[in-house]
């Protein structure tokens, strides 16, 4: 079990914000993009968009772009400020992105926000230090007919535990021994896959095709694969049992297939269990 008081955690901010140093209108608009497609829909006019763990601040801006009214919170500093900077960039001064520091374990806190149409948590809940407790809080957020969409580590067993030790380790090491822990993972990560691109002549395919995923960007990933801890894992019943306990319906599934990605998950609060 992660504790917050002695365990370091990693600094999502810093890899956010390098993220931003390069981010192009391509990755704003392949965003937009896999919102919509996710969502099923081009539009989210007057609906209430709760981004927890904003990171960047990409999705948020993707979904002020589609209309929505957006809030926007992160537990981390430097992560607050990249959603900041995105607004002042598109939305300066705009009244409907609201943007705060929070903490999604914060039961008090998230009362005070009201209810959403739109619950997004893309890659957070499962590095609060308490996933299920995150879970049931963003449940909390969701309106009646509400939805909710969030992606969760894949539990792929042994694997995950040792992500999580390289994890932990790479997190407890001082800065300058970091690279002795992100460049055997990324050799573990990006290497079967570049050398496949090779023998099919298209090299480098995958990661210059990277950017379709998201907007993501793939080496920035790898930092925030490596370093994201804390660290929890679930399978995909294991969610899906959750959620369907609480009266949700699953809409669109995306698992990693056994892969040591996130599982994505888009529900809505029908209030009434099957
Ligand atoms: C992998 S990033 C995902 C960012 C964004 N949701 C996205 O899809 O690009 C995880 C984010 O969750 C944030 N986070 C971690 N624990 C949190 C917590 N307890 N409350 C709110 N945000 C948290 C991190 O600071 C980080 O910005």
């Amino acid at each position: 079990m992660f504790d917050k008081n002695s365990d370091k955690r990693f600094e999502f901010g810093k890899n956010w914000q390098q993220f931003l140093n390069n981010l192009t209108n391509e990755q704003i608009n392949e965003a937009e993009k896999s919102l919509q497609d996710w969502l099923g829909t081009n539009t989210l006019e007057g609906k209430k968009f709760l981004d927890i763990g904003s990171g960047s601040g990409l999705f948020s801006l993707a979904a002020r772009n589609m209309g929505a009214n957006v809030f926007s919170f992160d537990y981390d500093e430097n992560s607050v400020n990249c959603t900041r900077y995105l607004k002042n960039m598109f939305y300066k001064n705009d009244e409907n992105w609201q943007i705060e520091r929070g903490d999604a374990l914060d039961y008090d806190y998230l009362s005070g926000l009201g209810k959403f149409d739109v619950v997004y948590s893309w890659g957070v809940l499962h590095h609060t230090g308490n996933m299920y407790q995150a879970l049931n809080n963003a449940n909390n957020m969701v309106d009646e007919n509400g939805i909710l969409f969030i992606s969760i580590y894949n539990d792929q067993g042994q694997a995950s535990k040792i992500w999580k030790k390289i994890k932990k380790t790479y997190n407890d090491c001082p800065k300058a021994l970091r690279g002795f822990v992100l460049y055997p993972c990324f050799l573990r990560l990006w290497g079967p896959t570049t050398i496949k691109d090779l023998l099919k002549g298209k090299p480098f395919n995958t990661w210059k095709n990277y950017i379709k995923q998201r907007g993501m960007s793939p080496k920035y990933d790898v930092i925030d694969w490596v370093g994201g801890y804390p660290f929890e894992v679930a399978k995909p019943e294991d969610i899906f049992d959750f959620f369907h306990n609480k009266g949700y319906l699953l809409e669109k599934l995306y698992t990693a297939g056994g892969g040591h990605g996130c599982n994505q998950y888009v529900f809505k609060k029908a209030g009434f269990i099957v």
